[in-house]
C-alpha cells in the first residue's frame, strides 16, 4: 500500500470526476470549483495557475490543490488558501481536505494536513487556520493531530452547524 501526495495531474480526470460524485449532498465540495464546462486539460492548468496566483476568479486569494493517490487511486483531496479572505478568516480557514468514504481511516487526510502545513508554511503563512463543523470528530481529530489549538466556536453565516476554529502555528520557512 503507497500513499502519494501531489499535484493535480492530466490523468486524474476519471478517478477525479468520481470522486467528486461521491461528495454530492455531503456539505463538502471535493470538486471546488470544478467547472464541467472546461475541458479537463484546461481545468488542470487553470489548477496550477491559481497556485501561482495566476487567473483567479474575483475576491478569490491564490490556492494550492493537492491530490492524494493511494496506491494509483486518487483518494483524497486537499485546498490551501496562501492568504484569508473576510469569509476565510470567519470559517473557511487556509486549509480544506476530503477523503472519499472507501479510502477513510487510513491517515489519509492527516497526511494531507501535513502536507498543506508545508504548503502554507512556503507561501509566507505564520499562523494557518483551520476549521470544520462542531461536529466533525474526524476532522476535528485530525486537526488536533497535527498541533491545531482549538481558538473558539462560530456560527456559521449560512447557518447550520457550528464551526470550530483552530490555528496551528508555523515555524518561518
Ligand atoms: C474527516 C475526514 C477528512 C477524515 O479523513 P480520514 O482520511 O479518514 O482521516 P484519518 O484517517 O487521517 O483520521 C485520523 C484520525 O481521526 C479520527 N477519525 C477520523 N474519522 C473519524 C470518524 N469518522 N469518527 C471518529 N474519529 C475519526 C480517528 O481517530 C483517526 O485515527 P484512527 O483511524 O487511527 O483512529 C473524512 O472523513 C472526510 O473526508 N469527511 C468528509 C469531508 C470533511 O469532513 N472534510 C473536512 C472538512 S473540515
Amino acid at each position: 500500500m503507497s500513499l502519494l501526495i501531489r499535484d493535480l495531474n492530466f490523468s486524474d480526470e476519471a478517478d477525479y470526476r468520481a470522486a467528486s460524485n461521491e461528495f454530492v449532498g455531503s456539505g463538502f465540495d471535493w470538486s471546488a470549483p470544478l467547472e464541467p464546462q472546461l475541458a479537463w486539460t484546461e481545468y488542470v492548468a487553470t489548477v496550477h495557475a491559481w497556485s501561482r496566483g495566476e487567473s483567479l476568479p474575483p475576491g478569490w486569494v491564490p490556492v494550492t490543490t493537492r491530490i492524494a493517490e493511494w496506491d494509483g487511486v486518487v483518494a483524497g483531496r486537499l485546498s490551501v488558501r496562501h492568504e484569508l479572505n473576510d469569509f476565510l478568516a470567519h470559517v473557511g480557514g487556509h486549509i480544506g481536505y476530503g477523503v472519499r468514504p472507501a479510502f477513510r481511516r487510513r491517515g489519509i487526510a492527516t497526511a494531507l494536513l501535513r502536507d498543506g502545513l508545508e504548503i502554507a508554511r512556503r507561501a509566507g503563512v505564520a499562523k494557518v487556520l483551520v476549521t470544520c463543523r462542531d461536529d466533525n470528530i474526524g476532522s476535528a481529530t485530525v486537526i488536533e493531530r497535527c498541533g491545531g489549538v482549538c481558538r473558539d466556536t462560530v456560527e456559521h453565516p449560512d447557518g447550520g452547524q457550528p464551526m470550530r476554529r483552530y490555528d496551528i502555528v508555523l515555524s518561518p520557512a
